[in-house]
């Protein structure tokens, strides 16, 4: 049995830290959209056992480690299945620990497959449960769109969808770490917070530039590095006619908003040659 997909990343247009949770987790209020960058999976799973993935790349885990991986473990034991090998390949184009949820989009991707191809049928509910036990951001990943996204990622809540538009994304040359970052956050002291309910009300009147201007990332006050840089990406989209710039997830890529293509593509010319990871993608439905 064979079978592939795409798994497209996913920006975070806010991002809110409501409170610290009992279980360690934080309780969050972020609006997440697909956009179209993706990995390609193909799985394969023949009588045998154990689950493989190959990258090629060589800093990321090639078993159970890595969270595609970890997503057929759960898949299995979900639904009582054994006595599988399973070979998942992935040809990565997003790019690792950048706030696009390159992970949880594969993880995602393999549960929706390995639903079909050993149809089991799963109800959505149980589909998210497992999801959710693969990672935070994995649910989300399995609708993907325009979603307000609460709790610790598994309360997903239609909204309007963003209207089309263009995303320049810019990985600067360092990573976040997402425990690290989290670990920094002190609720009590967030003075600035995205307007969320203001991104709906625009959301419900298609009114893009009102999206725009109110994009936030609360992470954003909190990085222990960095700041500098993803300062002078942001005044280069700007500058180059993005309508808003933030910084995605847990960073530290940053995004530019655009509904002129052309513009777009300018920014996009003025950061490539700088910056490897530099993409110009636009929206894409669930
Ligand atoms: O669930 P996931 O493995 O993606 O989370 C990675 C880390 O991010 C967790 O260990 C936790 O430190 C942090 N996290 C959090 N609150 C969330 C999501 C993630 O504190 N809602």
């Amino acid at each position: 049995m064979k079978e592939s997909s795409l798994a497209y990343a996913k920006i975070n247009i806010s991002l809110d830290i409501i409170s610290k949770m009992d279980n360690g987790y934080h309780n969050l209020k972020t609006i997440m959209q697909t956009v179209c960058l993706f990995d390609e999976v193909t799985i394969e799973c023949s009588p045998g056992e154990g689950v493989k993935v190959k990258t090629g790349l060589p800093y990321i885990p090639n078993d159970a480690r890595n969270i595609a991986g970890k997503a057929a473990v759960a898949f299995f034991d979900a639904s009582n299945i054994k006595g599988y090998k399973t070979e998942i390949s992935i040809n990565k184009k997003i790019p690792v620990c950048a706030g696009l949820g390159g992970g949880s989009t594969d993880g995602a991707c393999v549960i929706r497959l390995l639903d079909k191809m050993f149809n089991t049928e799963h109800d959505s509910s149980s589909l998210e449960r497992i999801a959710s036990s693969v990672g935070s951001d994995v649910p989300f990943s399995l609708y993907g769109g325009t979603k307000l996204v609460e709790g610790r990622g598994e309360k997903i809540s239609k909204i309007p969808p963003l209207p089309h538009c263009y995303f320049v994304i810019c990985k600067p040359p360092f990573s976040c770490s997402t425990p690290e970052l989290f670990g920094l956050v002190k609720c009590e002291k967030i003075r600035a917070r995205p307007d969320t309910e203001g991104i709906i009300k625009s959301l419900e009147k298609n009114d893009i530039n009102g999206v725009a201007r109110r994009m936030y990332n609360v992470f954003e006050d909190i990085l222990p590095r960095g700041r500098q840089e993803i300062a002078e990406i942001k005044s280069t989209l700007l500058d180059n006619g993005a309508q808003g710039s933030v910084m995605t997830g847990s960073g530290p890529s940053v995004l530019g908003l655009f509904t002129d293509k052309t513009k777009a593509e300018s920014a996009f010319e003025q950061l490539k040659d700088t910056y490897k990871d530099c993409f110009l993608t636009e929206t894409i439905d669930s």
